[in-house]
């Protein structure tokens, strides 16, 4: 009986952390893009590197990321490395660190860029690429942008002239909801960027889906040697069962 109830009792806990974690993960504003992830696609996640490094790695470091580390995973020769993606240092060893004194960042941004090495895993990936595609233009703040899920951010809508600048439409700006019906915001593009609406998205899924591998750099290796070990066992199962009943074929 003590068994059963202390079982009852785990089983509790379970369900309470359960229920907790979908609450922390599910606190604020709602997503309005939907997004999949794909740090397996190298060629959406290489793009991603040279996105991150020529529009973010200014203010955003990735300190737990060498560089040397990032060319192996994504099949970069060190040359091509230190030309397209190294801007803040010179040795293929070093970390990802971006050249902005943290003292400074304060006094600029009102709060320091984080560190963004294991972002993807503390937000999600599709908070990450619905943050990049919801800066808008407002007025009453000091940078005249503001975010949809990071209110108030404290960032500047760095990518702009790639995505242009969005309004949002009288009718959202007016009510509390600033989403329409099918989940979208009601966004209205006031000025053009230099790529289209398709292109940008593209542009920020390659940028997450980096943030995505950087979260986790030794994931391909993890399942290829998951992959192995679980062929192993198969094999190995089979194995035990035929010498099994090789050795019980005389008891029985
Ligand atoms: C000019 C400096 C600057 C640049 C460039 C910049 N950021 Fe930021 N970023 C900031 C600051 C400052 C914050 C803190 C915002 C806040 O909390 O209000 C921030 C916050 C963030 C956050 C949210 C962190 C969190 O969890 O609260 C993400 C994600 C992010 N940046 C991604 C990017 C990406 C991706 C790029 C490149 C496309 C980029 N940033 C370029 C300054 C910058």
């Amino acid at each position: 009986m003590k068994r059963i109830k202390s079982s009852i009792q785990i089983l509790l806990a379970a369900a309470t952390l359960l229920v907790a974690g979908q609450a922390f993960a599910s606190e604020g504003v709602d997503l309005p893009y939907r997004f999949k992830p794909d740090p397996d696609n190298q060629a959406s996640v290489q793009r991603g590197a040279r996105n991150f490094m020529n529009y973010c790695s200014a203010c955003h470091s990735m300190r737990n990321l060498r560089y040397n580390r990032l060319g192996q995973d994504l099949g970069i020769p060190d040359d091509m490395l230190k030309a397209d993606l190294m801007f803040t240092s010179d040795k293929i060893s070093d970390h990802i660190i971006s050249a902005m004194p943290g003292d400074e960042a304060d006094a600029w941004f009102g709060k320091a860029p984080p560190d963004l090495t294991v972002e993807s895993r503390y937000r999600g990936p599709d908070w990450i690429y619905n943050y990049l595609l919801t800066f808008y233009v407002d007025p009453k703040r000091p940078l005249g942008t503001n975010n949809i899920v990071l209110p108030n951010a404290s960032m500047p809508d760095v990518l702009w002239e790639l995505q242009g600048l969005q309004v949002l439409k009288e009718s959202a700006a007016e009510g509390e909801d600033k989403e329409a019906e099918h989940g979208e915001p009601q966004f209205e593009l006031a000025t053009k960027g230099k790529l289209s609406p398709e292109e940008y998205k593209q542009f920020v899924a390659d940028t997450t889906n980096f943030m995505v591998y950087a979260g986790e750099p030794g994931r391909a290796h993890r399942l290829a040697v998951g992959k192995k070990v679980l062929l192993f066992l198969l094999v190995f199962t089979v194995l035990a069962y035929l010498m099994k009943r090789e050795w019980w074929k005389d008891v029985h």
